[in-house]
């Protein structure tokens, strides 16, 4: 159990006038508790009051685990045959929840957590606490760092085995089957995803891998994704099969240049939308601007899609030690796509970048 991150959600609640807030498995629970733990159709909340002890309602089979992972002592469990609602009731009564409010997270809480907490505590209503917790999150400390530098490790071997396979003739399939496995073998602990996309495939910024064969002169994106310790890391890289056409040498310098802009310039104190400029400044000059279709990045962390965003309406100033991506893209329809993406995390006077995967255009 994080301690000091329980006390700053703690303190959030008292804030909000929120009697406890309800963490379902998934991102939030593993940050506060580091409890890694899927949702299943057993209800398990962790239950955090705006001051005391939390607790847990689990299912008896995962009490155990849960106190040996989490050092939490009150699990209220229940066994399939009873249900949980009489252990909600139980562990909800001292928390003045009825006729009170309390906090869930709207992205990941089911409306069949809701219920439970419905029939056994009544309560007035639920906000959203999501925000907090994805404020927390922003800011990595010094292990989450080192997670993120090891998952940015990971993707770079990811990137090496992609650029090995290309080669006339070889499908998109079994490029990402080559990076697949050199990640496993690497340590990954799961591949959130592994898009291969060859030719005028890669048009498409979320195409889906295929069986279509690599031809000589094609661009190939390959944004690969991996997680270690819970963190994720985020890579992209535009490989060429041979020669290609003069035109995507073109669009591939274009956004060369404008992510190295980005990445040399991005610094601690910048909102988004100036970070965001950086790389989209340098496309729209070169005369591609309706072509990069999509925002510069997005924060990274125990998800692949976090806060902060670099997009151009995000105007709050970031912080040092926020991690994200950096990824301009040029699209040219029917023709092909070139992306190269890094996973950063800002300093005060810079920002430092973890995957280091060469980026030049190589022949
Ligand atoms: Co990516
Ligand atoms: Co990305």
């Amino acid at each position: 159990m994080h301690r000091e991150r329980i006390a700053r959600l703690q303190q959030a609640l008292k804030g909000e006038r929120l009697a406890c807030a309800l963490i379902v498995p998934g991102p939030n629970l593993f940050y506060l508790t580091g409890l890694r733990m899927r949702m299943s159709e057993r209800i398990t909340m962790f239950v955090v009051p705006a001051a005391g002890e939390p607790f847990f309602i689990a299912p008896r089979l995962e009490a155990e685990k849960i106190r040996e992972y989490t050092g939490v002592k009150d699990v209220f469990d229940y066994v399939d045959e009873a249900g949980p609602v009489g252990a909600a009731e139980r562990a909800l009564a001292g928390l003045h929840v009825r006729g009170g409010r309390v906090g869930a997270e709207y992205r990941y809480m089911r409306l069949l957590e809701r219920d439970l907490v419905e029939r056994a505590a009544a309560p007035l209503g639920f906000r959203d606490i999501g925000g907090h917790i994805a404020e927390m999150r922003m800011v990595k400390d010094a292990e989450e760092l080192v997670a993120m530098q090891r998952a940015a490790e990971i993707v770079d071997i990811g990137a090496a085995a992609a650029k090995a396979a290309i080669a006339p003739g070889v499908t998109e399939r079994e490029v990402a089957a080559a990076v697949e496995r050199a990640m496993l073998a690497a340590g990954a602990e799961a591949i959130p995803f592994n898009t291969i996309l060859t030719g005028p495939n890669g048009a498409l910024p979320h195409g889906l891998t295929g069986d279509r064969p690599i031809r000589e002169g094609d661009l190939v994106i390959c944004d690969i994704g991996a997680e270690y310790k819970g963190y994720v890391a985020d890579i992209t890289r535009t490989y060429p099969c041979g020669i290609p056409e003069p035109k995507l040498v073109e669009i591939y310098r274009v956004v060369y240049e404008a992510q190295k802009n980005c990445r040399e310039k991005a610094r601690a104190g910048m909102s988004g939308a100036q970070i965001d400029a950086l790389a989209r400044a340098v496309i729209a000059r070169a005369g591609y601007g309706e072509y990069f279709i999509h925002r510069t990045g997005h924060g990274l962390g125990l998800e692949v899609h976090e806060e902060p965003y670099i997009v151009q309406t995000n105007t709050r100033p970031l912080s040092a030690g926020m991690t994200f991506t950096i990824e301009p893209g040029v699209y040219l329809p029917g023709i092909g796509g070139v992306r190269i993406e890094d996973d950063v995390v800002l300093t005060p006077d810079g920002c430092r970048v973890l995957t280091q995967s060469p980026r030049e255009l190589e022949e």
